[in-house]
């Protein structure tokens, strides 16, 4: 029996030797270990063996079990090793991936084109907080408390004194209180307000402009502006400028082009009206200057404020503002 035993085993071991595939040494395994295997049915005889002959027989036996798992374990062990390495050599010569390249937002590349325009007319960029005070959101831009001209910007409040900005605006105070005239500058950056629609993101852009100076007239502001919408919708573009009223700015016009969709015509971009606005300005309120303390007897200036996405959308004929904040690549890469 023992050499029954040892026989079998090496038998196993030199076959063993000579597979290269786990599927074969698996097979092996059941040959000789599975339930009928050979080496199991050895072990099956021992009860017929003397009594004294079975501990010695059936140490040597499992001892023998043990020796041919192992083995059986080994061989696996070293095929998928070498399984791996094969796999982790690679071709060098292969051409690298590129990392994918994107490119800047439609809204940043209006706004650089808007800033470009006005630098060219020797303004200055500046930026500010989102998060400002309500002095300067409102109360220093003659909004006080009550007044109704709060109503349609209506905001996010950080705490009683502390909003989200509800446009560029605070940027004049914030300009004019930290340096003497003239000024001339432009703040594009974000604005806030808590209206979401086909027009509206509660996160939105725009650009702020505001010169001040001796002798500055209205007919400066119109200047400034027909020359920015020539540079920015085509010189042949009509505008005009329609009364209007912001607190902060007297007189007050907003400014509006002929719809670039229908030329005039009138359609459902235009509101059949056959115009588009696309900004808000005026002569600054003298009472701006007192704020700040500048004096309104000797100084003049205007100011204009615009929405960034209006202006891109009206560029591209995009008729719904959220497609610029929703970063699905396949919109963006349009532009
Ligand atoms: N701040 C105004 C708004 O968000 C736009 C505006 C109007 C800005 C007139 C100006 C201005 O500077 O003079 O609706």
């Amino acid at each position: 029996m023992k050499n029954d035993l040892l026989t079998l085993k090496n038998e196993a071991l030199k076959e063993l030797e000579t597979l290269a595939e786990s599927a074969d040494i698996e097979q092996l395994q059941q040959e000789y270990l599975g339930r009928k295997g050979r080496f199991t049915l050895l072990l099956k005889r021992i009860p017929e063996l003397p009594k004294e002959e079975r501990p010695a027989i059936g140490k040597l036996a499992n001892q023998a079990k043990e020796e041919l798992r192992k083995a059986f374990r080994a061989a696996t062990d070293a095929l998928t090793a070498k399984a791996e390495a094969e796999i982790s050599v690679f071709d060098v010569t292969l051409p690298g991936r590129r990392p994918p390249l994107g490119h800047v937002h439609p809204i940043t590349q209006t706004t650089e084109e808007i800033c470009r325009i006005f630098v060219t007319l020797g303004f200055r960029v500046v930026q500010g907080p989102e998060v400002e005070l309500d002095y300067y959101n409102f109360e220093a831009l003659n909004m006080p408390k009550d007044h109704p001209a709060r109503d349609m910007q209506d905001t996010f409040y950080v705490s009683d004194n502390v909003v989200l900005r509800t446009h560029t605006s605070p940027m004049q105070i914030r300009i004019m209180e930290n340096q003497p005239p003239p000024v001339s500058i432009i703040a594009p950056g974000k604005a806030y307000r808590p209206d979401s629609d086909i027009s509206h993101t509660p996160m939105f852009h725009q650009v702020e402009g505001l010169l001040v100076d001796q002798g500055v007239s209205f007919g400066d502001l119109k200047g400034t502006l027909t020359t920015f919408v020539h540079q920015m919708f085509g010189a042949y573009t009509d505008l005009r400028f329609r009364p209007s009223f912001f607190p902060f700015t007297e007189p007050s016009a907003e400014v509006d082009i002929r719809c670039v969709v229908c030329r005039g015509k009138g359609c459902r971009v235009c509101s059949h009206t056959g115009w588009l606005e696309i900004l808000g300005s005026g002569m600054v309120d003298p009472e701006l200057y007192r704020v700040v303390g500048y004096d309104p007897e000797s100084i003049s200036g205007f100011a204009f404020g615009m929405g960034v996405e209006r202006i891109a959308m009206l560029k591209s004929g995009l008729d719904d503002i959220r497609l610029f904040f929703e970063n699905d690549i396949r919109f963006l890469k349009q532009f």
